[in-house]
């Protein structure tokens, strides 16, 4: 057991070597014991050529010994540098990559293959960095305001009204209060942490929830009846808040919300009549704190993490959230796969 382990810990290098070396002593004890069997022993039948030819298996057991060794250094010599450059990549040096070696070989395609990763890994993690950037950005503007704000009060106890004040303390607050939800809300879709999933209707969420909601334009709702989900009801929940609350935000008077089939999927769609989103930011809109100039000029308020949020929510229902074509405002289309083209699917 002892020497099974030692054997195993052993370089890959000594191992080779000590089994071509041994192989080479068996054919040599092998050939040694044919010629001594031979009916009739030839030349080599003195005890001197006897002698002669064990010196002969002796070096060319050495010589295999050797020979294999200094081949297998050679062999493994990328890998060597591999883990060598491995062993001095920190957090800060990402960007740096290990050798790749000249031959197309298994060698080379495993350093393709760390290198890669490395970038994958380089790319997270500045992704992270902008991450915590944006936020602490974001989150530093409304403590300033409400800083200011205080400061101000103070200075002019006499004349300041109280009653506004704390109005717009607390309109800070709540911008902070949302961005916090939505940190956590992303730090929870990032961690993969996955609630409970049911069979849901979506036309009854979807209209049980905007009944919550106080209008603040005209809300047309389309239900088909029968379009059913497999989902998380909160994330559901959340993503169809999330884009309600946009489309409230940008309509001139009307949203409609339709529900429907489309296909082999169960479609929620969010249209409404406001100024829309030009062709090229059609993606830009759903990455993390992109809010658009139109957004940023009225100062709507938000902190560009609800679109990012609701698609991530959607695909992690195995659907889809995109912007699609209008002949004015936003049309926003989530596609979520029907229950029984899931089933079919796993089958
Ligand atoms: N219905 C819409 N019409 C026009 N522009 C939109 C619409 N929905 C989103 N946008 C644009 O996309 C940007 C990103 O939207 P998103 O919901 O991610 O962030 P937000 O609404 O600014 O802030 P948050 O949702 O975090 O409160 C918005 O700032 C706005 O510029
Ligand atoms: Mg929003």
């Amino acid at each position: 057991m002892i020497s099974f382990r030692a054997w195993h810990h052993c370089s890959v290098k000594t191992r080779v070597t000590t089994v071509a070396s041994a192989v080479m002593a068996l054919l040599c004890v092998f050939a040694t014991l044919l010629l001594l069997a031979a009916p009739q022993p030839p030349r080599y039948d003195s005890s001197a050529a006897l002698a002669g030819f064990v010196a002969g298996s002796l070096l060319l057991i050495a010589a295999t010994a050797l020979g294999t060794y200094w081949m297998m250094s050679k062999t493994l010599q990328p890998v060597r540098a591999i883990s060598g450059k491995l062993t001095t990549i920190r957090p800060s040096s990402l960007g740096e990559r290990v050798p790749l070696p000249s031959h197309d070989d298994e060698f080379k395609e495993l350093a393709q293959a760390t290198n890669q990763t490395l970038e994958r890994a380089q790319a997270a993690i500045q992704d992270q960095l902008r991450f915590a950037s944006d936020t602490s950005h974001d989150l530093r503007n409304p403590l300033a305001a409400m800083r200011t704000e205080i400061e101000e009060a103070l200075m002019r106890r006499e004349e300041t009204d109280w009653e506004e004040t704390a109005g717009r303390l607390l309109d800070s607050l709540e911008r902070l209060q949302d961005l916090v939800t939505n940190l956590l809300e992303i730090s929870r879709l990032d961690a993969g942490a996955v609630g409970q999933y049911d069979l849901l209707n979506l036309a009854v969420l979807v209209d049980g929830e905007l009944d919550h909601r106080q209008d603040k334009v005209r809300v047309v709702r389309r239900f088909s009846s029968g379009v059913m989900v497999h989902g998380e009801r909160i994330g559901l929940t959340r993503l169809l808040h999330n884009l309600m609350d946009n489309a409230e935000r940008h309509a001139r008077s009307t949203v409609i919300v339709t529900v429907e089939h489309r296909g082999d999927a169960a479609v929620l769609e969010i249209y409404d009549d406001g100024s829309g989103v030009p062709y090229e930011q059609r993606e830009v809109i759903f990455e993390r704190f992109a809010r658009l100039q139109d957004a940023l000029v009225k100062d709507t308020g938000g902190s560009g993490l609800g679109l990012p949020i609701a698609r991530q929510i959607a695909e992690e229902h195995g659907g889809t959230l995109t912007l699609e074509d209008s002949p004015s405002g936003a049309r926003f289309v989530a596609r979520f796969p029907r229950p029984a083209a899931l089933a079919a699917g796993s089958r």
